[in-house]
């Protein structure tokens, strides 16, 4: 537990499912005050409420879709509006999907890196223009992935969306660290959410996937809420512009394992 988060206001893109929700949940715990924003289904950002609520904190619910700049700007307005302030944003909505790159619609590229790149750089903004405004050493957190610096073959366009998140990142801490102002990155490897489930649900695609994880297992979503409850906390004061991977080792060339090579 950390104890300079009871009370902060967090927000978090994406927050009714997967990480989104093992970050609002863990933020509970830790008796902050969470904005759970989804995209469509009401009654799954209800249900991360209650459990928010459940684990000791407060919650309110607020749609919209990261693509759309009046959402982004509308979320950041609520959560002030609803609880004073705004402390933390996390930045976690996103998508995927495979297709051979020759064969990629203009379309399907421009959703995905509109919903990752872009939505994480809207909601970046907000909230650092918010912080600026007020005077806050708050700090934004944007949900990358190992694939920030694994190429990702049939996943041209989610592997560019995240290799320009680290760059994003990277540039935003720069730009305001003399503010007190932190960005991160965490950088996830696999880990068990609905991104994944169809995948995971086949045990030849899910032994092959955790063939490629030193400690050999795909990662629960409360491994990754820790590490955003640890760089949201006073804990990671002097941490910025980096990304901190929760992946079990997959970064660190697994292949070569056992001496290999
Ligand atoms: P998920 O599918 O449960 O979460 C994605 C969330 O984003 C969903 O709640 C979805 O409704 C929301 N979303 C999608 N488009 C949106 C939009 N335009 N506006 C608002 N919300 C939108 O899957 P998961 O795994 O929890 O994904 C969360 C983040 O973690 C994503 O950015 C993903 O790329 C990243 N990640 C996940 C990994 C994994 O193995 N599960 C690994 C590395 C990164």
């Amino acid at each position: 537990m950390y104890k300079d988060l009871k009370d902060k206001v967090v927000v978090i893109t994406g927050g009714a499912t997967g990480l989104g929700r093992a970050m609002a949940v863990r933020f509970g715990q830790e008796q902050a005050k969470v904005v759970i924003n989804y995209r469509n289904n009401e009654n799954e950002a209800l249900e991360a409420k209650k459990e928010v609520e459940e684990a000791g904190g407060q919650a309110i619910i607020v749609p919209g879709d990261v693509t759309v700049e009046g959402d982004v700007i509308n979320l950041v307005q609520t959560a002030v509006k609803e609880f004073g302030t705004l402390n933390v944003m996390i930045n976690n909505a996103g998508v995927e999907n495979p297709v051979p790159s020759h064969e990629l619609s203009l379309d399907n590229w421009n959703k995905v890196i509109d919903t990752n790149l872009t939505g994480a750089f809207l909601g970046s903004r907000e909230a650092i223009k918010y912080f600026v405004e007020n005077d806050i050493k708050g700090n934004v957190i944007n949900m990358s992935s190992v694939h920030e610096m694994i190429p990702w073959p049939l996943f041209v366009h989610y592997a560019a969306s995240k290799g320009g998140m680290k760059l994003m990142t990277e540039t935003l801490a720069l730009e305001y660290a003399p503010k007190g102002i932190r960005v991160n990155n965490i950088g996830p490897g696999a880990m068990n959410t609905p991104i994944n489930a169809e995948k995971f649900a086949d045990p030849v695609q899910r032994a092959d996937v955790e063939s490629m994880i030193p400690m050999g297992y795909i990662g629960k979503p409360e491994e990754v809420a820790s590490v955003a409850a640890f760089l949201a906390s006073s804990e990671a004061s002097y941490v910025t512009g980096i990304t901190l991977f929760a992946d079990g080792g997959m970064t660190k060339y697994p292949s070569f394992q056992a001496g290999r090579g």
